[in-house]
């Protein structure tokens, strides 16, 4: 029996792991950075040390707590939104920043598309 259930907690794990990997492709990883390019990278930097824009660096942005890079004056709204950055938390706050974080400083309407948020957030946990 013991064995039985060991068997099936190693049969999710096996299963697990590519339906995982399956959340960001290839193609919508590089579709994200051609869209970060746009949408994003006249107010954030994405590469090590790089320049504090209008918003903060977004270089190893996953796991990271809103509103605690040092150094960039956030909106008290973002510090106290206090959420840890990853793929849902991204894509909400991309789709109405307001709306997510009420009083954000961030002067961005949202991206409509949620194939295109998803792919933002796919090249952004590429950043690490
Ligand atoms: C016109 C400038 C501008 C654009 C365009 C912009 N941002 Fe921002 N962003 C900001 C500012 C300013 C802040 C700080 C917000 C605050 O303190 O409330 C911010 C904050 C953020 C944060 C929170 C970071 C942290 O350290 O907590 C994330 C994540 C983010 N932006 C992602 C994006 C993404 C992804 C895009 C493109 C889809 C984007 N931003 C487009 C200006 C911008």
């Amino acid at each position: 029996m013991k064995t039985l259930t060991k068997l099936a907690g190693l049969g999710c794990l096996l299963l697990s792991a590519p339906v995982f990997a399956a959340q960001c492709t290839t193609a919508q990883q590089h579709k994200g950075e051609a869209l970060f390019t746009s949408e994003c990278s006249v107010c954030h930097s994405v590469t090590v040390g790089g320049a504090t824009k209008m918003g903060p660096n977004l270089k190893g942005l996953f796991g990271r707590t809103s509103g605690s890079l040092p150094g960039f004056s956030y909106s008290q709204a973002m510090k106290a939104k206090a959420v840890e950055w990853q793929m849902q938390s991204l894509e909400q706050f991309i789709a109405s920043p307001q709306a997510f974080v009420a009083g954000t400083y961030m002067p961005y309407m949202g991206l409509a598309n949620a194939e295109d948020r998803h792919a933002v957030a796919c090249f952004l946990s590429t950043q690490k």
